[in-house]
């Protein structure tokens, strides 16, 4: 585990870049990125059925996504190898183990955890994740795809992003449970919302999700309005940004 920011650690951890990113630079960012890559897994039906059997996440939709987020932010913090990042895989192998998945569906998991927060901050951010950022977000999630037994993980970021626009183009989908999934959740990003804009409640979730998401969760297009708002903060919130970092 690291917490300076040297360059020495940049050489000696491959994960420092995406750590960096994800734990002091962008939090916000890398936390809405990954509540978004959850959302795409309920367009792959199979996957909606499975996180659905469960019953967990449509009752219990916050306690479900922030135990989801604290796992993950273990590992990325802590790393996969000291004793809470052993303890946490541990866990997840079990909690994994035995569900009625294939490897194609858990490379779809990986990739939409590793490579959406990179293009919400692409399209989106103050600035884009840079290539080491995007190589070590590579390289944390390959390591943890090892660490759960993955075979057949695509071989550099690029790669999989490829590999999951590729995939999503022929498997996302409409189907009830994923449809449940997204409306038992979708409120949970509005509810961070800034008073003022909670008047969108939860049209502004919709307004985060791209065309081809809405469609497979059958969500309605929000409206210009409501599209409009949402670029219009999120612009503002970059050229703040790059007024007071120059
Ligand atoms: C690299 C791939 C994956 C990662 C990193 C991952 C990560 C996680 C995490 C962090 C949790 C929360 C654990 C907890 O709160 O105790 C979770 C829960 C779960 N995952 Fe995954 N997952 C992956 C792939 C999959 C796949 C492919 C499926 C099914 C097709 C799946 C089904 C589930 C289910 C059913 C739960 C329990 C949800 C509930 O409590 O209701 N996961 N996963």
């Amino acid at each position: 585990m690291t917490s300076g920011n040297g360059a020495g650690e940049a050489r000696d951890d491959p994960y420092f870049y995406f750590r960096h990113l994800a734990v002091s630079l962008f939090p916000n960012d890398v936390r809405l990125g990954l509540n978004l890559g959850l959302f795409r897994t309920f367009a792959i039906p199979q996957i909606a059925k499975t996180l659905a059997s469960t019953g967990k996440m449509a009752q219990f939709p916050r306690a479900r996504a922030k135990a989801t987020g604290a796992m993950m932010y273990t590992l990325i913090r802590d790393g996969l190898d000291g004793p809470s990042g052993s303890d946490t895989i541990r866990a997840l192998n079990r909690l994994h183990n035995g569900l009625s998945a294939q490897d194609h569906h858990f490379t779809y998991v990986l990739s939409a955890f590793c490579v959406t927060p990179m293009e919400w901050m692409q399209r989106n951010g103050v600035r884009g994740p840079s290539g080491n950022e995007k190589d070590s977000s590579y390289a944390f999630y390959a390591d943890l795809a090892r660490r759960m037994h993955m075979k057949n993980v695509p071989e550099s970021y690029e790669a999989l992003a490829s590999w999951m626009t590729d995939y999503e183009s022929h498997n996302f989908s409409t189907s009830p449970e994923g449809a449940e999934l997204y409306m038992a959740t979708r409120g949970l990003l509005s509810a961070r919302l800034p008073s003022f804009l909670r008047v969108f409640g939860p049209r502004f979730t919709d307004a985060l999700l791209d065309p081809s998401l809405r469609k497979a969760l059958g969500v309605e297009d929000p409206g210009i309005a409501t599209r409009l708002t949402l670029r219009t903060i999120l612009e503002v919130r970059r050229r703040k940004h790059l007024r007071l970092s120059s």
